[in-house]
């Protein structure tokens, strides 16, 4: 029988599905709510002193859609509106009531040693199972130095790094932001002052677009806009990368996030190196209830590979992920075209003459498409404009 338990550090986890920090964890009393429905745990909205001024706007949020479904979302929400002593308060009705899910504090404060360490000093007077330092909202107030204006620089991140574990008395996690050239530096430097694991990704910095009617942006905030987090299925690719890319430089556990929505997302983000998974914009547009499919569907996949737990899977394809440098460059595929599926359309030949390759045509008659082998260079561009999903690549 496989089971959905998983340990990170020496913290047992139920199942590997943790709430991110954001709205579906800013109540302490919807937070009960998901612990009742399954979740494994929970990261808080993330926490800052209570002297830190925080003025939201609105509208906060803009979506971008394709066929109707969300697949991007757009925020420029700050931090939790309740006082460091709700959350105290809090973290302790939640443990007592739920002791075996995980509660992780999210944090942030004004780049001041003093303001880390008195947050992380109140909080380890709870039962909280570990921190996550929040250096990566990227519109979390950069103009008083916080959120990615800290997570951008290998510097600061070390710097308050190395105060949290000054004092910190339960693991403390960093959540790196995207939003940089090499995430694998900045984690390096927070590594090297003792963080004990990574989560990521926090929002991608993005604009979600203009209505052409009225040119008015679409996240537009009495006639003005500015640059928000994205998140959703868009920031997946992104997601994935940055995960594997931490999972080949660091031993370190990983909280994966970043557009995931199925128990299949999950898994892709667990074979590139993700210790468990966390989850926000899905829950938010879909509720709670989301957590049943996620559990059963991993679960029936470990039965059907054979695994006992996600420890079979963790890392299972980092091995196969390497620089553009160590390719193959002798390997080719060329395309292969089911008369079946093909409706001789021509898709294929215009992309393929279109591009630089020019190896495709139609027949004399207009009845199949013919392949100029020595001239197709295996791209796979065909391939993926077919409307028929009528061609596949062979060797
Ligand atoms: C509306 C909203 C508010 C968020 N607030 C926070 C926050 O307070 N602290 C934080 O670390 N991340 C915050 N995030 C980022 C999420 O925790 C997560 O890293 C990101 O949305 C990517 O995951 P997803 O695609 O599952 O949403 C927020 C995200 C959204 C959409």
């Amino acid at each position: 029988m496989a089971t959905l338990k998983t340990k990170i550090l020496d913290i047992e986890f139920e199942n590997p599905y943790i709430l991110a920090s954001g709205p579906e964890t800013a109540l302490i009393e919807s937070i009960d709510k998901a612990f009742e429905m399954g979740w494994g745990g929970a990261v808080l909205k993330t926490i800052t002193s209570d002297t830190l001024e925080l003025n939201e706007v609105s509208p906060r949020y803009a979506t971008l859609k394709s066929k109707g479904k969300i697949i991007g979302f757009q925020n420029v929400e700050l931090l939790s509106h309740y006082s460091v002593k709700y959350w105290c308060d809090g973290i302790r009705f939640l443990k007592e009531k739920h002791p075996t899910k995980v509660i992780i504090a999210s944090i942030m404060a004004p780049v001041e040693k003093k303001e880390w360490q008195s947050l992380v000093n109140t909080l380890n007077e709870t039962p909280v199972d570990a921190y996550e330092l929040n250096f990566s909202c990227p519109h979390g107030m950069p103009e008083k130095n916080i959120g990615m204006a800290i997570g951008t620089s290998s510097e600061i991140s070390s710097m308050i790094t190395a105060w949290v574990k000054e004092v910190a008395k339960r693991p403390v996690f960093v959540k790196l932001t995207p939003n940089v050239t090499d995430i694998t530096q900045i984690a390096k430097a927070v590594e090297n002052v003792g963080a004990d694991g990574f989560a990521t990704i926090n929002t991608v910095q993005g604009f979600m677009g203009v209505d052409l009617e009225t040119l008015e942006p679409n996240l537009c905030i009495d006639g003005f806009s500015t640059y928000g987090g994205c998140s959703g299925e868009i920031v997946k690719p992104i997601g994935l990368r940055c995960v594997s890319q931490l999972r080949r430089s660091s031993k370190l556990p990983i909280l994966g996030i970043g557009g995931i929505s199925t128990w299949q997302d999950a898994v892709q983000y667990i074979v590139v190196g993700a210790d468990a998974v966390q989850i926000c914009t899905e829950v938010m547009l879909n509720g709670y209830c989301i957590i049943n499919g996620l559990k059963n569907g991993l679960l029936k996949y470990l039965e059907e590979k054979d695994m006992n737990d996600i420890s079979e899977l963790k890392g299972k394809v980092v091995p196969k992920i390497t620089s553009h440098e160590a390719l193959n460059k002798k390997y080719r595929l060329h395309p292969d075209i089911n008369p079946e599926k093909c409706v001789v359309c021509g898709k294929c030949v215009m992309v393929c003459s279109e591009s630089e390759h020019q190896a495709l045509s139609k027949d004399s008659d207009a009845k199949c498409i013919k392949l100029n082998q020595a001239k197709c260079v295996g791209c796979t561009l065909c391939k993926h404009a077919c409307p028929k999903e009528a061609i596949s690549m062979r060797l």
